[in-house]
C-alpha cells in the first residue's frame, strides 16, 4: 500500500499557543473504497458530518486544525480512522479499540 501525503496536520490553534484537541467522531474505522490519483481530506477534527472525510467543520469548531489530504497510487479499499487517534493517520491503527475510546462519551458540542 503506497500512499502520498500533501500535507500534514497542523495541531496549533491560529493565534492561540493552547492547541485545538480531535474529538472523537467514532469508535470504529470506515470502509471506504478510493480512487487512484484522486485527493480525500481525511477529517483530523472530528467534527465532521461527512466521516471519515472533511466537511469544513474545523473552520469554526477546532480552529488550526486542518484535514490531511492524502492520494491513493491505485484504486483500492482502505480502512480510515474514526476515532482520530490512530498513529498512522489516516489508517486505522487499532487505537480504537482501547478503552479511553470505548468509554468515551459525547458531550453536547463534540
Ligand atoms: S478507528 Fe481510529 S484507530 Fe481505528
Amino acid at each position: 500500500m503506497r500512499i502520498l501525503r500533501a500535507l500534514s496536520v497542523s495541531v496549533t490553534r491560529a493565534g492561540s499557543t493552547k492547541p485545538s484537541a480531535p474529538v472523537i467522531a467514532a469508535k470504529h474505522p470506515f470502509k471506504m473504497q478510493v480512487k487512484a490519483g484522486k485527493v480525500y481530506p481525511w477529517c483530523v477534527c472530528g467534527h465532521s458530518k461527512k466521516q471519515p472525510l472533511c466537511d469544513g467543520s474545523h473552520r469554526t469548531a477546532a480552529p488550526g486544525l486542518s484535514p490531511l489530504r492524502f492520494t491513493p497510487t491505485e484504486d483500492k479499499e482502505l480502512w480510515l480512522c474514526g476515532c482520530k487517534q490512530t498513529k498512522n493517520a489516516p489508517y486505522c491503527d487499532g487505537t480504537h479499540k482501547q478503552s479511553h475510546v470505548q468509554s468515551f462519551e459525547p458531550t453536547a458540542g463534540t
